[in-house]
């Protein structure tokens, strides 16, 4: 609503400001990021203007920050530092119920042997990642990650756009009055529900992403996002655990299951499992039904938080200086089954390398059913002597593949023989190799094993590689399995009508395939070098070979001592290249991707050492602070290029100071001395003038 502003005294102005810059940021938040657009944009735009109104016939009362100030852009985090107000301490680990009693045994000797009545609230240990958040008069205006648990970063945008999170808090009920404490800092835990991880790692593997390997780490790499869009399509979840309030009006909670229940009166979300226990027993009892219901949830806890229910006590008992003796983590220890090996088979990977995998009586392990578990090599079968018809213990810990840790002899049924590892390739039939003292057995026929074929084709669209969008896991198995493809240069010879002849293709994503696999004709030198995917030649080793050859077919001609004369390349790697280049479908393999199109030497562009007009000739820069969308090595060598200067020191002779997030000092030197500051758009600029 509009307010008349003829009429406003300069103090209603500013409560009218405040008022708008809140309104108008959280409206535009919902639209950009959440997409989810609360009010009409006519009814936007008149909050939009009054704000603007306001703000310019009282310009000093123009908030820091204020959404006039970035009009059109979404919303995008800064992570810089935040030092939290109060640390977050972690916590000690009670690995089993004796390690519970000597906990309560320490407090009661801490509180003097005094008979106290002690109490425990018992809580779920969400597995997800710490954060601090900060109301102040009810708004959220700051989240953050843990960090070292004295400086952490700033998150908010991130955490805004998680649904369960008050952005506002609800009032408490004081007497007749409603009262909205004036500083509230909150702890919880950001989790991802295990429903969204399973559907996240789908998506991802079906575009030939790499997947999250648990909900942790998903939940942790969604909330460090740069684009909070990014972070609100994943569906994170949080349960608050603390609360510490500044405020005149309202009674500390002398307990902690009343800190509990504050949380939830302000609108905060708490997990409901929680339990106030009388004496350890029953903390032990909870412990012990938790374990097995634990997987009925949809997320993860990995043991239970015991916290000391009298707060008047947590200062008498103390901390150490990382964790108050007040409150215990009791852990679950990793999950164990016994379960039977129905087969044994083998996987052939990219390199020919024959893993055996136990293909199991389906059994419930930590929440998920567990067909697999990897017996590693021919030597780890050979030292456990696993047989198939085995009863095994199968080991999950966390979300690891599972492995078979042991057999039960006692089971072994009387006809069991012993397993005798194959010496043929389970897929070509090619007899396997076992190179040098190396474990395990490996398939020679690189170019036509179906399973390696496969599993090359995955390597070559990977990120490092050739980055081909959109063609994963899933749609490399339809494509060889229908014939279209069996080397990776006949990626390059799909067409639209063939891709549309799969079940289940559409024309869109056809021509998106296409698209993504013409796009990675003109990767660097050293991403076609790793995605050949040559034995021992990883990213780095990759890089240096382009870096010195320039081309592939340079690379092809050199010798083993040649490349193994080169700095940082050992003996492997030039054995690796020089066996591959030998290999008679290798020179097939390089002239199809020639005449396919595909680069195979150093572009202009990557080359260091091409000549490029000199437009910074004479001028001196200073870097500080974290660049985020090139690395400082890169922005140093392009001003050199160039010919500029980097200096690490801001004088009166810099020219222009480059500023990334979090800069130091040198900022301030260079505001002092007048000198111009640039952000990374502005270097991009200037560097392309
Ligand atoms: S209390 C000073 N309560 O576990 C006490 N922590 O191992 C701080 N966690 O860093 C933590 N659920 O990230 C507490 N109900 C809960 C928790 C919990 C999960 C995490 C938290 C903490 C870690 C300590």
């Amino acid at each position: 609503m509009t307010t008349n502003q003829q009429t406003l005294t300069v103090e209603e102005a500013r409560k009218r400001i405040e008022t708008l810059t809140r309104e108008v940021e959280h409206h535009r938040f919902s639209y950009y990021v959440l997409d989810r657009p609360e009010i009409a944009d006519s009814d936007f735009d008149k909050l939009f203007h009054e704000l603007e109104d306001l703000e310019q016939k009282f310009p000093d009362l123009r908030l820091p920050g204020s959404p006039t100030q970035k009009v059109g852009a979404a919303p995008s985090t800064e992570f810089k530092s935040v030092k939290h107000r109060i640390p977050l301490l972690s916590l000690a680990n009670a690995m089993n119920y004796d390690d519970l009693e000597r906990w309560q045994e320490r407090l009661v000797r801490a509180l003097d042997n005094a008979k106290h009545d002690l109490k425990y609230v018992c809580e779920l240990k969400i597995d997800g990642l710490s954060i601090a958040l900060t109301y102040k008069d009810g708004a959220l205006v700051e989240g953050a990650t843990r960090g070292n648990g004295e400086v952490g970063e700033d998150v908010t945008l991130n955490l805004r756009t998680i649904e369960a999170l008050p952005k506002q808090l609800k009032p408490l009920q004081l007497g007749d009055n409603e009262h909205v404490p004036a500083l509230v800092e909150v702890r919880g835990e950001v989790y991802m529900p295990v429903s969204s991880f399973n559907a996240l790692n789908k998506g991802l593997e079906e575009e030939g992403e790499a997947t999250f390997a648990n909900p942790r780490n998903a939940a942790s790499g969604s909330l460090r996002q740069k684009d909070p869009r990014k972070t609100a399509k994943r569906k994170l979840g949080l349960w608050t655990y603390f609360i510490y309030v500044t405020d005149d009006q309202i009674k500390q909670p002398t307990s902690h299951f009343e800190n509990l229940e504050l949380l939830r009166s302000l609108g905060l979300p708490v997990e409901p499992n929680r339990h106030l226990a009388p004496t350890i027993e029953s903390v032990k009892q909870f412990c012990k039904d938790w374990d097995s219901k634990k997987h009925d949830l949809d997320y993860q806890t990995d043991g239970v938080v015991v916290k000391l229910n009298d707060r008047s006590l947590w200062d008498q008992v103390g901390a150490t200086a990382h964790s108050p003796r007040w409150a215990v983590a009791f852990k679950y220890p990793p999950e164990e089954v016994d379960t039977i090996i129905e087969e044994i088979h083998f996987d052939v990977g990219r390199t020919g390398a024959v893993t055996p995998v136990a293909w199991l009586k389906p059994v419930k392990l930590a929440g998920t059913t567990v067909k697999r578990a990897t017996l590693h090599n021919a030597e780890q079968i050979r030292r456990l002597d696993i047989r198939v018809r085995d009863t095994v213990v199968v080991r999950k810990a966390g979300e690891i593949i599972p492995e078979v840790l042991s057999v039960k002899v006692e089971k072994r049924p009387v006809d069991s023989v012993e397993f005798v590892y194959p010496t043929t390739c389970p897929v070509c039939e090619t007899p396997l190799e076992r190179i040098g003292n190396e474990v395990v057995f490996r398939c020679p026929n690189s170019f036509s094993c179906p399973s390696q074929v496969r599993r090359r084709i995955e390597h070559w669209v990977g990120r490092d590689a050739m980055d081909v969008d959109g063609v994963g896991e899933s749609l490399i198995d339809v494509l060889v399995s229908n014939g279209l493809i069996t080397t990776v240069s006949d990626l390059y010879r799909l067409t639209e009508e063939q891709l549309l002849s799969l079940p289940r293709l559409a024309k869109k994503s056809a021509q998106n395939i296409l698209a993504a696999i013409e796009a990675s004709k003109t990767r660097p030198l050293a991403n076609l070098i790793f995605a050949l995917g040559i034995r021992h030649v990883g990213t780095t080793g990759a890089e240096v070979l382009a870096e010195k050859y320039q081309s592939l077919e340079k690379l092809a001609a050199a010798s083993a001592d040649d490349i193994a004369g080169i700095e940082g390349v050992g003996p492997a790697i030039s054995v690796g290249v020089v066996e591959f280049f030998n290999h008679p479908q290798t020179a097939k393999l390089i002239d199809e991707l020639k005449h396919a199109g595909v680069s195979l030497e150093t572009s202009a562009s990557e080359d260091d050492s091409a000549p490029l007009p000199q437009s910074l000739a004479g001028k001196s820069f200073v870097l500080t602070g974290t660049l985020e969308t090139m690395d400082r090595d890169t922005a140093e060598k392009s001003i050199k290029r160039r010919g500029g200067r980097v200096s690490s020191s801001v004088s009166k002779k810099t020219d222009y100071v480059l500023v990334g997030a979090s800069p130091g000092s040198k900022l301030a030197k260079a505001q002092e001395l007048g000198i111009t500051i640039i952000d990374e758009v502005q270097f991009r600029q200037l560097i392309e003038e």
